[in-house]
């Protein structure tokens, strides 16, 4: 006689992976930021390497993921007053957000860039910034740094409430420099094509996590999923298809 089939475990899991029973998850994410979260200009869809992260962890831990678009500083905001279950939009793990929020295990990390037209010849590196006009999304880690790299914070700095008004405003000459994440300065330079460049090499470096609200019941099962994903190759596939080298 034959032993009574198993369930088919969850791949690399050994079967020890949470299940959600379905559950679904409201995600808030800034989806103005190529190519962790953008609009895709010809389907009006809303997709992205972090898209693509909760999708396969939500897969593993049977949940269903909704991406809410939602403006920088109300993804805080909203996470602090539980309006989501969790934020997936390129988040720097810092030790300021612990204070407030969970964040998942680092599932990336990078370097910030100087950011500049692709015919800017004054500036080769951070060290040139000294004089120069400078766009940061406020609220930021790039924010954060761009305040060390200018002479004068209040003349020469230049807020703005998405990353793709302060690359708008570098094409329009309104700025000299954009100080941000390097993938994210060439999901831009692949949006507007032999119009921008990359001064220098980067020049910190960051971990980007999922951000929970403090105490979430969530940032466990994500950890374990994160990890299988890991294991099984997927997060590499995932980093092929959305980031150069
Ligand atoms: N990594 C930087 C930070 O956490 C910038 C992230 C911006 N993300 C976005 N979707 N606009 O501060």
């Amino acid at each position: 006689c034959q032993p009574a089939a198993t369930p088919t475990p969850a791949p690399g899991a050994g079967g020890q992976l949470p299940d959600l029973g379905g559950r679904e998850l409201k995600i808030a994410s800034d989806t103005t930021y190529p190519p962790f979260e953008f609009v895709d200009p010809k389907t009006n869809e809303i997709v992205g390497f972090d898209v693509d992260l909760v999708n396969e962890i939500c897969k593993l831990l049977n949940c269903k993921p909704k991406i809410i678009s939602t403006a920088w500083e109300g993804i805080f905001a909203g996470l602090e007053q539980k309006q989501f279950d969790l934020a997936a939009s390129g988040i720097t793990i810092t030790e300021e957000r612990k204070q407030k929020f969970d964040f998942s295990d680092s599932y990336l990390r990078y370097g910030q860039v100087v950011l500049v037209r692709a015919d800017e010849e004054r500036i080769k590196s951070k060290d040139d910034l000294k004089d120069k006009i400078v766009g940061v999304q406020i609220g930021t880690t790039n924010e954060e740094t761009a305040k060390t790299l200018v002479a004068d914070e209040a003349k020469q700095l230049k807020r703005y409430d998405t990353f793709d008004l302060a690359v708008r405003a570098l094409l329009a000459k309104d700025v000299d420099a954009v100080v941000i994440d390097s993938p994210a300065a060439d999901g831009f330079m692949a949006q507007n094509p032999g119009k921008l460049k990359i001064a220098g090499e980067p020049f910190t470096s960051e971990d980007l996590g999922l951000c929970f609200p403090k105490g979430s019941d969530l940032v466990a099962p994500f950890n374990a999923a994160l990890k299988v994903l890991k294991e099984n190759g997927t997060l590499d596939r995932l980093y092929q298809k959305w980031f150069k080298e």
